[in-house]
């Protein structure tokens, strides 16, 4: 929790900034989120932000900015080419990660398709810690395979575990003498692991997996775009670092990998993303794609204002103050929830605060997409969008055939410096009541199924009209309260 102590001993997160332009809210009354609800075929992805009143549902390109971000964006050179905004950015990113090559491009995803057809020969293996949606989708698309290596603990739901997102460094050793090097494209690590809970690892596994790496000449990419949650927790959770500075965590990170990609829109609180390289051959594999799919290699697509914030945004990152409010908000809504006996991940992660499905909604079956059909209920029932991360975010195979997901969470994301601890508690208080009357929701089934990534703009109904009784007994208990 923050550094300062309170009298009577709470554990209050304290925020070390202050709001000065606000955003109003509405909050509709539930028979109105009923239809939008119905509107958007019960997927939070396709609600109006209009008819939402705290949008959790993701901290991608969310997060407030600085004041000296804000005054940045005024600063921005439109140059084509060689704008010095782009100067700035690639100076701050060698300044910060110590890798002398860096490839703009639009968000964090346009940095994975370049990475892709550049690293992956078709029929290889990519092992990492997790996959993430998009970067899944990417690998695939290039002919290689997802191997997930994460450790057992990583898919405990309620753990003290404090590196729940480490990487299984004897499970990587064993595929390699199993397969061989050469049946691995390269070897990927994701920071504040997104689909097991915005999870940790530790500095030292990231070592351990670089040593591996390095013995076998295999190339190790690191998806940098929740970086700064990891750095918090290395800070405060890795008995070996907490006297380092979190500039020196972040160069000892950066030295162990070969490359490094981030979303903007996460890191550096704006909107964009880019490819930091440390060797020139693999730079120069990759710049042709920039030019192809984002822009010239000084901009990648992005806006050059957003550059700017990002440039501010990176060094913002490099200060502890700047970075726990996230983490530190989710630790206390965590415990909250904890407290009150609702499901949800442990230990708190970056991100976001998760419940877990699974158990709030145990009488749902998996095929009924239990985490789907309770974020629609939560926003039902208080106008709160998270996201469902389940089996609905997976894929069909080949076959058709559905993989249910490890877990089934729904995401309520922290976007940073946003929203009052007092929002936070009016989150917990609908999560309270619907837990009470959790028997009243049930499954959902597609109406219409997209073939890739479904859960983007797939539209769901429910199996039977749990719908109108929940909504009776929302009125019954809050009268006529929004
Ligand atoms: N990698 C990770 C770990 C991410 O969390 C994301 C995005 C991406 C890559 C892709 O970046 O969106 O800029 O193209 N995560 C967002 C989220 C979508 O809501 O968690 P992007």
């Amino acid at each position: 929790m923050s550094k300062v102590k309170f009298y009577r001993g709470q554990q209050l997160p304290l925020e070390m900034h202050k709001v000065r332009i606000i955003q109003k809210l509405t909050l509709l009354p539930i028979e109105q989120r009923r239809e939008a609800l119905e509107t958007a075929g019960f997927n939070t992805f396709l609600l109006q932000n209009a008819d939402v009143f705290l949008d959790m549902l993701t901290d991608s390109g969310v997060n407030a900015m600085s004041q000296d971000q804000q005054a940045a964006m005024l600063m921005a050179d439109d140059a084509y080419a060689g704008s010095a905004t782009y100067t700035r950015l690639h100076d701050k990113l060698v300044e910060i990660f110590g890798m002398e090559y860096f490839l703009p491009a639009h968000q964090g995803r346009a940095a994975e398709n370049i990475i892709s057809q550049t690293m992956i020969r078709p029929g290889t293996l990519i092992p990492m810690n997790y996959h993430f949606t998009t970067t899944k989708q990417h690998i695939t698309v290039n002919g290689g395979e997802v191997v997930e290596l994460i450790r057992p603990e990583g898919l405990e739901v309620t753990s003290d575990h404090p590196f729940k997102g480490n990487f299984d460094v004897e499970a990587l050793r064993d595929l390699i003498a199993e397969r061989g090097a050469e049946a691995i494209s390269h070897v990927r690590m994701e920071a504040g692991t997104n689909l097991i809970g915005g999870q940790p690892f530790s500095l030292e596994n990231l070592r351990e997996v670089s040593e591996t790496c390095r013995e076998h000449s295999l190339p190790l990419v690191l998806d940098a775009s929740l970086l700064a949650d990891n750095l918090h927790f290395i800070k405060t959770r890795e008995e070996a670092c907490k006297d380092m500075s979190i500039r020196e965590i972040t160069r000892a990170m950066a030295d162990l990998v070969d490359v490094l990609y981030f979303s903007a829109r996460k890191l550096g609180f704006g909107r964009g993303g880019g490819i930091c390289i440390r060797d020139e051959e693999t730079y120069k594999k990759m710049r042709g794609y920039v030019p192809m799919f984002e822009g010239f290699l000084t901009y990648g697509g992005m806006s050059v204002r957003e550059m700017e914030a990002i440039t501010v945004g990176l060094d913002e990152t490099m200060d502890e103050d700047m970075i726990n409010q996230g983490p530190q908000f989710i630790e206390f809504m965590v415990s909250e929830l904890d407290r009150r006996n609702i499901p949800v991940i442990t230990p708190a992660g970056g991100l976001g605060a998760h419940v877990d499905a699974m158990r709030f909604v145990d009488h749902i079956p998996q095929e009924q997409y239990p985490a789907g059909a309770l974020a629609a209920a939560l926003y039902l029932v208080s106008g709160v969008r998270g996201m469902e991360r389940g089996t609905m975010s997976e894929q069909r195979d080949a076959e058709g055939n559905e993989p249910l997901a490890d877990m089934e969470l729904v995401r309520l994301a922290m976007p940073r410096r946003v929203f009052t601890l007092s929002q936070v508690n009016y989150v917990i208080d609908r999560l309270d009541w619907l837990y009470q009357n959790r028997r009243m929701i049930g499954g959902m089934e597609w109406e219409e199924e997209p073939e890739i990534l479904r859960f983007f703009y797939g539209r769901m109904r429910p199996k039977q009209d749990w719908v109108t009784p929940l909504m009776a007994k929302f009125r019954e208990d809050f009268g006529d309260s929004l």
